[in-house]
C-alpha cells in the first residue's frame, strides 16, 4: 500500500485566526480529502531562537541551540512536502518565519556534509511550497518571499514545487470571506498531495 504523503506546514503569521491561517486550513482540507497527513505548526507559538551564526552546525550538521527547533528538524527531514506560509511584511516573510528559515542553516550544513561524504541523495518526490498573502496588488510584492523560500527549500533538500500567492487581503478574517480563493487553496492542497 502507498504511504500517505506527509505534509509539514509552517505558519509564519503571528496573527491568530488570520489570513494565512485561513489559507492553510483550506489547504489542509484539500490534503485530507486527498488522503495526505498534514501538520500545521505556528512558529509564533514556539520558542525559536534566531540563528547566531556560530558555525557549530558545520561540524556535525546539527544546530547547537536547544529549543523548539530541536523537535522540528526531524519533522522537516521526514516530510514529503514542506509548506512555508507567511503574510508579506515589508516585501518579505515575517520575522517569525525568517527566524525559522535562518535556523535551517543547520540543514544546509547537514546537506553539505552528506554531499562531501557521497551520502546525499536528491529526492525528487520531496517538494517545498510557498503560501503567501499580501494586502497590496504590487507586481513584485512576493519577490522577496519567493527568493527566501526557494533557498530555504534548497537547504531542506526539497525542490520548489508550487506557490499559492494571494493579493489584496489585509484585515483579520478577510480571507474567510473570499470563497473563490479558499476553494483555490483547497485545490492547491489536493494537488500537493499528488
Ligand atoms: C508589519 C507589517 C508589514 C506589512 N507589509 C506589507 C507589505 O510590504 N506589502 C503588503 O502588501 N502587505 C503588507 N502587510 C499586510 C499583511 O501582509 C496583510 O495584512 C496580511 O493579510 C496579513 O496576514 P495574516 O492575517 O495571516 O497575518 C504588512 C502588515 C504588517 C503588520
Amino acid at each position: 500500500m502507498k504511504r500517505k504523503r506527509q505534509v509539514l506546514a509552517i505558519n509564519g503569521s503571528p496573527r491568530r485566526r488570520g489570513n494565512t491561517e485561513a489559507l492553510l486550513d483550506a489547504m489542509a482540507k484539500g490534503l485530507a480529502a486527498a488522503g495526505a497527513l498534514c501538520e500545521i505548526v505556528r512558529v509564533s507559538d514556539l520558542d525559536i531562537h534566531p540563528c547566531i551564526g556560530c558555525g557549530g552546525c558545520e561540524k556535525g550538521g546539527e544546530c547547537v541551540l536547544e529549543d523548539d527547533m530541536t523537535d522540528l528538524y526531524p519533522k522537516i527531514i521526514e516530510a514529503d512536502r514542506i509548506v512555508l506560509a507567511s503574510p508579506i511584511y515589508f516585501y518579505g516573510i515575517t520575522a517569525q518565519a525568517k527566524g525559522f528559515v535562518d535556523r535551517c542553516q543547520a540543514l544546509w550544513s547537514r546537506r553539505r556534509l552528506l554531499e562531501r561524504e557521497g551520502r546525499w541523495r536528491d529526492d525528487p518526490e520531496r517538494r517545498g511550497y510557498l503560501v503567501a498573502v499580501a494586502a497590496t496588488h504590487g507586481a513584485k510584492v512576493f519577490d522577496g518571499a519567493r527568493l527566501t523560500a526557494r533557498y530555504a527549500f534548497e537547504a531542506m533538500g526539497a525542490a520548489y514545487g508550487d506557490e499559492l500567492l494571494v493579493r489584496g487581503i489585509d484585515r483579520r478574517g478577510e480571507m474567510l470571506q473570499d470563497a473563490a480563493r479558499l476553494a483555490e487553496a483547497e485545490a492547491f492542497g489536493r494537488r500537493l498531495a499528488g
